[in-house]
């Protein structure tokens, strides 16, 4: 039989089912705080685009979506510190409220690097939603997300868009893997 992705997961934290709940709530509360907003919702690359792709379905009122791609790692499991804007949004985004959809919110430097350069563009509004909160890992303090659809204990994980090494993002659940990965 041929390899399969799945054999190298250790532990599955999150089932498909269990993620569409997540994201299904998710919306129903941006639904119902976005109404009567000039919604734009910003996808940061590649993490969150299955995310984004779940969870502007949930969304029932219009909303305008736009993408942002940064670098985040390397091959490792520990941040950089260094954030480089890699794609830019393709508009001017005055008179929008912004939510920035991220997949995981983790030492935070990410996302307060994002926070502070679009809120210096003057948008009406600027929120966060992550998939995931990892507080346990923080090291920007007074960075928070409006909306958070897990919080995680202190393990990488991996799918729905979560890679190691650029891999595993198509596993439809998410998991740990194993110990044998990393040392590959
Ligand atoms: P932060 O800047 O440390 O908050 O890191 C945010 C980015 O790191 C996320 O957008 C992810 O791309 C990546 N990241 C952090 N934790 C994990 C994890 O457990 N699995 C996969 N990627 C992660
Ligand atoms: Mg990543």
């Amino acid at each position: 039989m041929a390899p399969s992705m799945n054999d190298d997961i250790e532990k599955i934290l999150f089932s498909e089912e269990q993620l569409k709940a997540v994201i299904k709530s998710l919306g129903e509360q941006i639904t119902r705080d976005y109404e009567e907003k000039n919604l734009l919702l910003v996808s940061i690359l590649k993490g969150s685009v299955i995310i984004m792709a779940d969870l502007m379905r949930e969304i029932k009122i219009p909303a305008e979506i736009d993408f942002m791609a940064v670098s985040s790692y390397g091959g490792d499991t520990k941040t950089s510190g260094t954030v480089k804007i890699i794609k830019d949004l393709d508009r001017d985004i005055a008179g929008y409220d912004l939510l920035i959809v991220e997949d995981i919110l983790d030492s935070g430097k990410t996302l307060s690097y994002l926070k502070d350069i679009l809120t210096a563009r003057n948008p009406k509004s600027i929120k966060i939603c992550t998939l995931f909160d990892k507080p346990e890992r923080r090291e920007v303090p007074n960075i928070k997300a409006d909306y958070v659809g897990a919080v995680v204990p202190d393990e990488f994980i991996v799918g729905y868009g979560l890679d190691y090494d650029q891999k595993y993002r198509n596993l439809p659940f998410v998991g740990i893997l194993k110990e044998r990965v990393y040392s590959k």
